[in-house]
């Protein structure tokens, strides 16, 4: 057989936005195949309890299908709807779609929650572990997600495969279509971003810094000193993260390199999750001239509304590519090249 069966996406409420777009760039990649059977996008119904408890309910026979079953558990477009809730709903998504006999059940989560706790520092959980583990005993057999806070993390899989797909390479083609490259620095704004760093400056074929950043793990969100090594003076600058969480690393590494006599500063993030009051904070930073732009993807969906409220703010879709690695997984085709 040439492909895993016939594509169904489905989506867990949070995740439907997502999907659409990538519905959209499967359409066009079903053009261009015009001898294969078109995929279909089914529907499922979230249904809550008065005390809280929530099930996913699918809508359609799905027996025998290849399934894809998207679901954003942060959702800025519903803020009244836990991560918590939203992992539920998936959980009783994978589960529903196996006791449906569907024949094989991917879950595309373009941001893999929990997945700041890789590792533990005292006495507590390694949530990411605990994520893995409930998706496979939910029943998935493989994960698609994008840049993962620890790569480490694929490790704790074991039924399941994981595809960790990177944003950076579409970062670079919208931000050298768009912004001068020569003169620029790429900063790491802390060490363990020192791999992604290196890829930008490798790739805008520039130098690199890196701001080496110490937190306090008693404060949520606190980081405690900051320093810079490497010179940005009179260089405009790229620092390129996987989250904006409170924001607090790229904001304190704007300051540090302002004071180091940097130029323009460039921002961008794969998972612009932009807790709490940070969206007013990096407005404030804007208007105080600290940088020029921040670049962030739909991995975290946005909308249209967030980029119209704040003009700093742009936006690189990265559903074609969870769209083509979906039919290229589904088609039995390789995905490698695609990850990197
Ligand atoms: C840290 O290891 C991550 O790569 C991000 O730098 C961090 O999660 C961002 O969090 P915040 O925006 O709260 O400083």
């Amino acid at each position: 057989m040439s492909s895993r069966g016939h594509l169904t996406l489905l989506a867990c409420e949070s995740g439907r936005a997502f999907a659409d777009r990538i519905a959209a760039a499967l359409r066009q990649i079903y053009n261009n195949e015009p001898n294969l059977e078109p995929f279909t996008f089914k529907r499922s119904t979230e249904v809550p309890f008065p005390n809280g408890e929530i099930k996913t309910v699918i809508e359609e026979n799905i027996r025998g299908e290849d399934i894809y079953i998207v679901q954003c558990c942060d959702d800025p477009l519903a803020p009244d709807r836990s991560v918590n809730d939203n992992l539920m709903a998936l959980f009783t998504a994978i589960d529903a779609a196996c006791r449906s006999d569907a024949d094989s059940v991917t879950t595309v989560v373009p941001h893999f929650p929990y997945a700041r706790q890789e590792r533990k520092k005292a006495r507590e959980s390694i949530t990411a572990q605990l994520i893995a583990r409930f998706l496979e005993d939910s029943g998935t057999r493989k994960v698609i997600t994008i840049d993962i806070h620890a790569e480490a993390i694929e490790g704790f899989f074991h039924q399941a495969t994981l595809e960790n797909l990177h944003a950076a390479r579409l970062i670079i083609d919208y931000f050298s279509s768009r912004y001068r490259i020569d003169n620029m620095v790429c900063v790491a704004p802390d060490v363990g971003s020192a791999d992604r760093a290196r890829f930008y400056s490798k790739n805008f074929g520039c130098d690199l810094a890196i701001c080496d950043k110490a937190r306090d793990y008693s404060k949520i969100g606190k980081i405690e000193t900051m320093r810079l090594v490497g010179d940005v003076r009179d260089r405009d600058v790229f620092i390129g993260d996987d989250i904006i969480a409170t924001g607090g690393t790229m904001i304190n590494a704007m300051r540090l390199l302002k004071e180091a006599g940097a130029r323009d500063i460039y921002l961008a993030a794969t998972l612009p999750f932009f807790s709490g009051n940070a969206p007013e904070k990096f407005d404030r930073a804007y208007q105080q001239g600290l940088f020029r732009t921040l670049i962030g993807t739909d991995a975290v969906f946005r909308g249209e509304q967030f980029a119209r409220v704040y003009p700093w703010y742009e936006e690189v879709s990265v559903a074609p590519l969870f769209a083509q690695v979906i039919f290229n997984i589904n088609q039995k085709r390789s995905v490698s090249a695609l990850l990197k």
